[in-house]
């Protein structure tokens, strides 16, 4: 095999995988994705038992977070936990009792309401169903 054979040889066997990590990347943006994303209206959050009285978790929300209060024995609420201001993922204060946003210290009431901070909306509501010892949140 002389050098110009074995450069040909070469080009040939390297352009299929060049070729292909081109293309692969290139199919898959246009491919659909299987599954929907964010099509669930509603979601089991929580189990009455991990939340105590005042105690709070964050919880998924199809592909986006939501957050989940237990404001007294009886009452929960939940709202979309991405900030309104620049997205950021919200929290609960138990100390003040508000949800905050670290952030840029944005804080919303147990309403969801922007209080003050730099938050220009509420943060959304969720609707809450007790049944048994599960939680759900449902998007309005
Ligand atoms: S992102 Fe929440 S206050 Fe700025």
């Amino acid at each position: 095999m002389n050098r110009r054979k074995f450069t040909d040889w070469l080009l040939r066997i390297t352009s299929i995988p060049v070729a292909a990590s081109i293309l692969y990347p290139v199919l898959r943006f246009f491919k659909q994705p299987e599954v929907a994303e964010g099509t669930a209206t509603t979601v089991e959050a929580a189990t009455t038992d991990e939340l105590p009285v005042n105690g709070w978790k964050i919880f998924r929300f199809g592909t986006r977070p939501g957050i989940l209060l237990r404001i007294s024995e009886e009452e929960y609420r939940a709202f979309a936990a991405t900030c309104t201001h620049l997205d950021c993922i919200v929290q609960y204060r138990d100390d003040k009792r508000m949800i905050w946003c670290a952030c840029h210290n944005g804080l919303f009431d147990l309403s969801g309401r922007n209080v003050s901070g730099p938050p220009p909306r509420p943060l959304e509501q969720y609707r809450i169903n007790v049944v048994g010892d599960k939680v759900f949140v449902t998007r309005t």
